[in-house]
């Protein structure tokens, strides 16, 4: 199976951006890691990022032509983006499961993040991990996959 690993806004500077709250691994050390573990695991991992929520609904709707499933951290997105949850709700109900990820515990901090529009279509969430929620999330939406066979 191949699974998309996307990232929305201001996580192109994971490892630069607030490492108390994110740590000081990078984008590209996520992408790595993952890519990785989803050889080990059998499956191909294509990453993606932007900064734009119109460029990250494209990116999801593009998982129609042969992705079997997301791993994907809407960042602030998450908290109010109504038009990326509807997108993941598409390819949901296409078959295409979507897990989400947040690095940090986001119901430990500002209120306004305890809210998630995105996580009700998806699969389920991970957050307060750090980096390796990533880890759980690939492997979690692989065992999907492999129960609904894609
Ligand atoms: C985040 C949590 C969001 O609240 C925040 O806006 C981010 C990162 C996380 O990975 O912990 O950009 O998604």
């Amino acid at each position: 199976p191949r699974v998309l690993l996307l990232h929305g806004p201001n996580l192109n500077l994971l490892g630069e951006r607030d490492r108390a709250t994110y740590g000081s691994t990078t984008l590209r050390d996520v992408e790595e890691r993952v890519t990785a573990l989803g050889a080990e695991l059998g499956a191909e991992v294509r990453c993606a990022q932007s900064n734009s929520e119109g460029a990250l609904i494209d990116l999801i709707h593009a998982t129609r032509s042969g992705d079997s499933g997301i791993v994907f951290n809407p960042g602030a997105y998450a908290h109010y983006s109504y038009a990326l949850r509807d997108a993941v709700e598409v390819v949901a109900s296409l078959g295409i499961p979507c897990v989400e990820v947040h690095i940090s515990n986001v119901h430990a901090r500002e209120s306004f993040r305890h809210t998630s529009v995105t996580a009700p279509v998806c699969q389920g969430m991970v957050s307060g991990h750090g980096v390796f929620g990533y880890e759980l999330a690939l492997r979690s939406v692989l065992h999907r996959i492999a129960e609904w066979g894609a």
